[in-house]
């Protein structure tokens, strides 16, 4: 559909996956390396704002964007063979759900669990992608990015990474100021079945395969979340958040069945979708924004809805929960304002 690699004032409604209505200035698809370069030193010298996506699986556009949309196609994949383990360098503009196929087909299991995630292999180091018990952080061995400023390339190993929950050093520290490029994933050849407690009622098998674990994830996550072609939604809103265990405690005397997972820290995540669930939002609609029935921690566009729709509905969200649970929840998405990223300080009072 996209063989052209250049569009001006073109609407953005195809190529973000809440499907808001917002044109940008100029949409490019880069390919290389160099051609990101070119495009990055342009809109400099000119004074022109950019920002690099991926499939935009994870963001919210507010307003038309006055600069440049750069969707990163840069690609290649190659993998190295070691004594105990497989190296699988990726370029990040390759899709992320190809790669779990592509290795499952190559006989190298360890990312079935995160099968059907939307986005490429860049956002999936950014954001730290995680689902059924395990996060990208668990089989990141390094990424590579580049400097905006002077564009040399740095490989930054995983320990320098700053990963913690849909968190990392790229997200925050180095936020607009590098480009992921590749990154680099560690998987052992003593693969061992990742079962984590919401998949206990689908696998009962002792001798389960990674085939079959990801048959079971794709199965599950077709049922349970929006297929974005279909209905705009961006996956999570908010986070799970993570309170300390007295917080905890007293919620679990108050409401016996939250969902609940101590961390390694002493602090416990919370389920945010019992919470939304549990509040009872019912059939709440604004415009054409709605929570999504089988999984409330998704917001849905069902047709036409605007950024403000969205926003409006995820400020009564945040504020019902603060009010009933005393619990701020933290927008798990990024927010994309006419110049760039916004801060999601700017819409929801985040200090309970
Ligand atoms: P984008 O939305 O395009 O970008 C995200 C951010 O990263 C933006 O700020 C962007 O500027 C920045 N960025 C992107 N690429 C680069 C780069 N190369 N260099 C520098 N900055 C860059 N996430 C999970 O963790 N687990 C899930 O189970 C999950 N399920 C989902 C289900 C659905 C239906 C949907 C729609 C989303 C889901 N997500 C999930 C969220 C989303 O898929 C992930 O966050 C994904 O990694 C985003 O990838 P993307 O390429 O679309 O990133
Ligand atoms: N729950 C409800 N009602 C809801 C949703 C959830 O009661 O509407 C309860 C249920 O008890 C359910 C439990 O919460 O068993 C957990 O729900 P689910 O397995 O759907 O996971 P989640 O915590 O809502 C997180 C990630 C997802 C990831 C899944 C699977 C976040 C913010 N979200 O959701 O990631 O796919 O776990 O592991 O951590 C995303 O980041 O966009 C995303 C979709």
């Amino acid at each position: 559909m996209y063989k052209k690699k250049c569009f001006y004032n073109q609407s953005l409604k195809n190529l973000n996956t809440f499907a808001i209505d917002v044109k940008a200035k100029q949409i490019v698809f880069v390919k290389t390396i160099n051609n990101l370069i070119k495009i990055s030193k342009k809109c400099k010298l000119y004074n022109i704002p950019y920002i690099i996506l991926g499939e935009a699986s994870n963001i919210l556009f507010l307003k038309n964007y006055i600069g440049v949309v750069i969707f990163n196609r840069i690609k290649g994949i190659q993998i190295t063979e070691q004594k105990n383990s497989w190296l699988i360098h990726v370029f990040s503009g390759e899709k992320w759900h190809n790669l779990v196929k592509l290795t499952l087909n190559l006989g190298i299991f360890g990312l079935e669990n995160l099968a059907l995630i939307p986005g490429r292999i860049g956002s999936a180091a950014i954001q730290n992608i995680g689902a059924y018990g395990l996060e990208f952080k668990d089989i990141c061995e390094y990424v590579e990015i580049l400097s905006l400023k002077n564009y040399k390339t740095i490989k930054i190993q995983k320990k320098f990474c700053q990963f913690s929950y849909r968190n990392s050093i790229f997200k925050s520290k180095y936020n607009h100021k590098y480009a992921v490029i590749k990154v680099g994933i560690k998987i052992s050849k003593n693969w061992k079945p990742i079962i984590f407690s919401s998949l206990n009622n689908y696998i009962k098998k002792k001798n389960i395969t990674a085939y079959q674990i990801f048959n079971i994830i794709c199965q599950i996550r077709k049922n349970k979340l929006p297929d974005p072609k279909k209905t705009g939604n961006a996956g999570s809103f908010f986070k799970n958040p993570i309170v300390t265990k007295k917080k905890s405690q007293q919620l679990l005397s108050l409401y016996k069945n939250i969902p609940n997972c101590p961390q390694k820290n002493g602090l416990v995540k919370i389920s945010a979708g019992w919470l939304i669930e549990n509040y009872q939002f019912h059939n709440i609609q604004i415009g054409d924004a709605s929570i999504y029935q089988k999984q409330k921690l998704i917001l849905i566009n069902k047709k036409n809805a605007t950024s403000q729709d969205i926003i409006t509905l995820a400020r009564i969200i945040h504020s019902c929960i603060l009010k009933k649970f005393h619990i701020s929840l933290e927008p798990e998405i990024d927010f994309i304002g006419s110049f760039g990223k916004i801060y999601s300080s700017k819409f929801f009072n985040l200090k309970t």
